[in-house]
């Protein structure tokens, strides 16, 4: 592969700085230099406070994270924008801390998880609700179970309906609708979605919660092959089990009762409630396309966000539909969405933009190879190029947006992924003061499948990090 020449961000400080020092000290670029600087490892600290553990997601980065530039860079009242909030960890941390929070998602469980965060609900009522929601649900497994299998065989049309009898073993759906029947009841919105949240966190787990799925963290779920229920029989794979199959530990699954499990959550979720204070701004929290969001110019303090891998490597509706299907979506409408999401591989109706130097040449160095996968990188930094104009144009002056990328190994090639975004930023009149790097916590953050631990291999070492640019606007 040729040397590209990327131009070297780092720019040099006309400041002595300590920790003390603030955005006052120092101009603006400088200041965003000593911050990329400081240790963004966060290793130490904690991402269990408040409502931040409430659903897992995978990549999502520690509070700590955009709470350090929150803090620093703005102050109560100033507008922060998280335009691909995933589960809102960003748009919390803004919250929390008195700021105008703005949060947007193409994806529907990350906007419903992000508002269950940020909304203040009562934790003696959702207790009330959630007892009432146990009781009936128990009630109804054990005494109307034929009702349940017929509601079973109505809701879905067939594809959703095969995808729900793959995925999920029949006692575990009977008591999921039984949960769900008793959720859907419940007018107030604010109490349903903290349910939904519950039902849905039992299921979306890394390992696969209550479905049949052994790891909904990789791109591609496994399914088990030996199924036992909570009376030890065995309902699915009993071949497996007479041939004594030396790799059944890794195929079994031990099902548990959705309704225990959703207990369990409901609990935890609340203690976590009462811990967690409430900002004085409600913040905006929608579904939108980080492409065109529906904003003022020059209205925004900070931006703090982490787009999507290159490559679709992190596939979230592959792990999502597992709970939306239950939340009335079809597979078919799920399929769809899936396409828009920023870093698909689907390009039959892609935009294509016009890319700056550097970012061309690592597109075209991939396409030689393989030219269905270059469409793909092409695809991904012209959706960025499109998102980071967006930024530009929402960001007030003399403000910056944070944005943390993980880099990714196309056919052998290095994607490059934060030069070749720091370069397109650049080319639409951000500044780009510096990239810091971050070393990765394996054991805390949910990331994309082949990412496990090899300390020889190069591209693994590249993985183990991902990179925080900042970009300024002038
Ligand atoms: C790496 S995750 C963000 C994680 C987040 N920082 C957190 O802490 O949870 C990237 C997010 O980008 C979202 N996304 C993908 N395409 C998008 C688009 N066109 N507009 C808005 N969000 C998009 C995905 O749904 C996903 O939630």
């Amino acid at each position: 592969m040729s040397k590209l020449d990327f131009s070297h961000y780092s720019r040099q400080l006309s400041l002595d700085y300590d920790d003390d020092t603030t955005v006052e000290d120092a101009t603006y670029p400088d200041f965003l230099v000593k911050l990329l600087t400081d240790d963004l490892d966060f290793h130490n600290h904690t991402g269990n406070y408040a409502t931040h553990n409430f659903h897992s997601f995978q990549a999502k980065f520690p509070p700590q994270l955009p709470s350090k530039f929150i803090l620093s860079l703005t102050q109560e009242g100033d507008v922060v924008l998280d335009p691909m909030m995933g589960s809102g960890t960003t748009v919390l941390e803004a919250f929390l801390t008195g700021r105008r929070a703005l949060g947007f998602d193409i994806d529907p469980l990350a906007v419903k998880i992000a508002k269950v965060k940020t909304t203040s609900t009562k934790p003696n009522e959702l207790m009330q609700y959630c007892k009432l929601i146990l009781k009936k649900a128990r009630n109804q497994v054990e005494n109307e179970k034929n009702f349940l299998e017929k509601e079973l065989s109505r809701r879905w049309e067939s594809k959703s309906k095969e995808f729900i009898d793959y995925w999920f073993a029949i006692p575990t759906q009977l008591e999921l609708l039984a949960l769900l029947l008793q959720i859907e009841e419940i007018r107030d919105e604010r109490i349903r979605t903290f349910f939904e949240l519950a039902f849905s966190a039992i299921i979306i787990t890394k390992s696969g919660g209550v479905s049949l799925a052994f790891d909904l963290a990789h791109t591609r779920p496994h399914k088990a092959k030996l199924v036992i229920d909570k009376h030890g029989m065995v309902i699915l794979g009993e071949e497996l089990q007479r041939n004594n199959s030396p790799r059944l530990n890794f195929l079994t699954k031990k099902l548990r009762s959705p309704i225990d499990e959703f207990e369990k959550r409901c609990i935890q979720n609340i203690n976590g409630l009462i811990r967690s204070p409430s900002g004085k701004f409600d913040p905006e929290i929608k579904f939108g396309d980080a492409q065109n969001l529906p904003l003022e110019n020059a209205s925004v303090d900070l931006i703090v966000t982490s787009p999507p891998y290159a490559s679709n490597a992190i596939d979230y509706m592959r792990a999502h539909k597992f709970s939306l299907i239950w939340f009335g979506y079809s597979i078919e409408d799920l399929g769809f969405r899936r396409k828009e999401y920023i870093g698909g591989e689907d390009t039959t109706s892609t935009e294509f933009e016009e890319l700056p130097g550097a970012t061309s040449t690592v597109v075209s160095e991939l396409s030689d190879l393989d030219e269905k996968r270059g469409k793909v990188l092409c695809r991904y930094y012209s959706e960025m190029k499109r998102t980071l104009e967006e930024m530009h144009r929402v960001l007030r002056p003399n403000k910056a947006a944070i944005v943390v990328v993980g880099n990714s190994i196309m056919r052998g090639i290095d994607t490059q992924t934060q030069n070749c975004l720091a370069e397109i930023g650049q080319a639409i009149g951000f500044e780009v003061p510096k990239i810091g790097i971050r070393r990765l916590d394996r054991n805390k953050r949910m990331l994309p499948a082949g990412s496990t631990v090899n300390t020889s291999s190069q591209i693994q070492q590249r993985r183990h990090g991902e990179y925080v640019i900042a970009f300024y606007k002038a």
